[in-house]
């Protein structure tokens, strides 16, 4: 229904901020809640300048129990909740394992707490293809074994998948998809919005991009030894607008489901692309040369793994508008406007 509020955590993030921008275009109010932690504020005057709507924000930690309940209680008429706020760096999750799982896991059960409370019975979940770990497929489907994490933050999204699907056996009322990324990339077509790494980015694509731009000398591909075509990693390479419509498709699947039940998506392309396929493209399509070296394997990567993404194409009525050419043009454009 037009107009209808969706309480976004982490609504000033990456991909969060493009989903506030497609909750407005498909005619949603979304209420951010993002206490800026690893996003900035000005963030919010984009999502204005993109959508001409100045979205209501509440800067608040989502752990924090009492400030959830007396902000929700406002909102007790929401259509639902769509939770991204969550710490995401593998690497820095060994180094601070409780802070993951306080972070990740105890966030979660503020917002499950709040949404029992005020009667609001729709959730979409920010998970990840993580949880698939060491793939005995490259191509996984919803129906893979989720295998034993191999870092805390694999582990973190494993058990709030749990958490989530028996709290909707429990409770008769609430539905929940959870979403399971492949790799986020791209940018908003604007420029305005886009990934904001803090520090030195662990992820391929802001390292290709602020190599481009000079901020980094050199990236180093991690590997040409696995058993793939060229030898370099595979992943399944999605736009973020993309992503983003999916999240919007699947609060619209929550309304309309009769029976409230669980259900998870994998949300990518259903393409691979190996790390050399992507630099190459990506010095293509934006018309330069990126000064890269062939480095060692890094530590818990999987070979190759992308999406078999035909089920939330079905049930989602989704797919993917934007090509990898898309993406990788939006990203430069994005890092040079940064
Ligand atoms: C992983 C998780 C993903 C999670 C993300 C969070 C899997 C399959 N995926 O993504 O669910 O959300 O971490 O950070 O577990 N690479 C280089 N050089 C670099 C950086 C990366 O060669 O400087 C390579 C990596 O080896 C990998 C590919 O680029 O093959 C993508 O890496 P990255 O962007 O870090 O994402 P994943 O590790 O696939």
């Amino acid at each position: 229904m037009q107009g209808e509020i969706v309480l976004v955590t982490g609504g000033a993030g990456y991909i969060g901020s493009h989903t506030v921008v497609e909750l407005f275009n498909a005619g949603y109010t979304p209420v951010i809640i993002d206490d800026f932690r690893n996003s900035q504020p000005w963030v919010i005057d984009r999502i204005a300048k993109i959508t001409k709507v100045a979205p209501i924000f509440h800067a608040i930690d989502c752990q924090d129990q009492t400030a959830v309940f007396e902000m929700v209680k406002n909102y007790k008429n929401a259509l639902g909740l769509i939770h991204f706020a969550a710490d995401k760096a593998v690497g820095e999750s060994v180094q601070k394992p409780v802070q993951y799982y306080q972070n990740n896991i105890g966030s979660l059960c503020t917002v499950l707490n709040a949404l029992k409370e005020f009667g609001i019975n729709n959730l979409v979940f920010s998970s990840s293809c993580t949880v698939y770990g060491e793939t005995d497929t490259p191509v996984v489907t919803e129906q893979s074994p989720v295998k034993k994490a191999t870092s805390p933050y694999g582990d973190t999204k494993i058990t709030c998948e749990k958490l989530i699907q028996f709290n909707a056996e429990a409770l008769q009322y609430f539905g929940a998809t959870l979403l399971r990324y492949f790799n986020p990339i791209g940018a908003h077509p604007s420029g305005l919005i886009g990934e904001l790494p803090q520090g030195v980015p662990n992820n391929l694509m802001p390292y290709i991009t602020q190599t481009a731009k000079g901020i980094r000398e050199k990236l180093t591909v991690f590997g040409d030894d696995y058993n793939t075509k060229d030898g370099t990693n595979i992943r399944d390479y999605i736009h973020v607008v993309d992503l983003a419509k999916a999240h919007v498709k699947a609060l619209q699947y929550l309304d309309d489901s009769a029976e409230k039940k669980c259900s998870i998506f994998n949300l990518g392309t259903g393409k691979g692309t190996s790390v050399l396929e992507l630099i190459i493209a990506f010095e293509n399509i934006n018309q330069l040369k990126l000064n890269y070296e062939i480095g060692p394997r890094r530590i818990g990567d999987v070979a190759q793994i992308y999406a078999n993404a035909e089920k939330a194409k079905e049930a989602l009525d989704w797919a993917c508008e934007f090509t990898l050419e898309d993406a990788l043009k939006h990203s430069w454009n994005w890092e040079k406007g940064i």
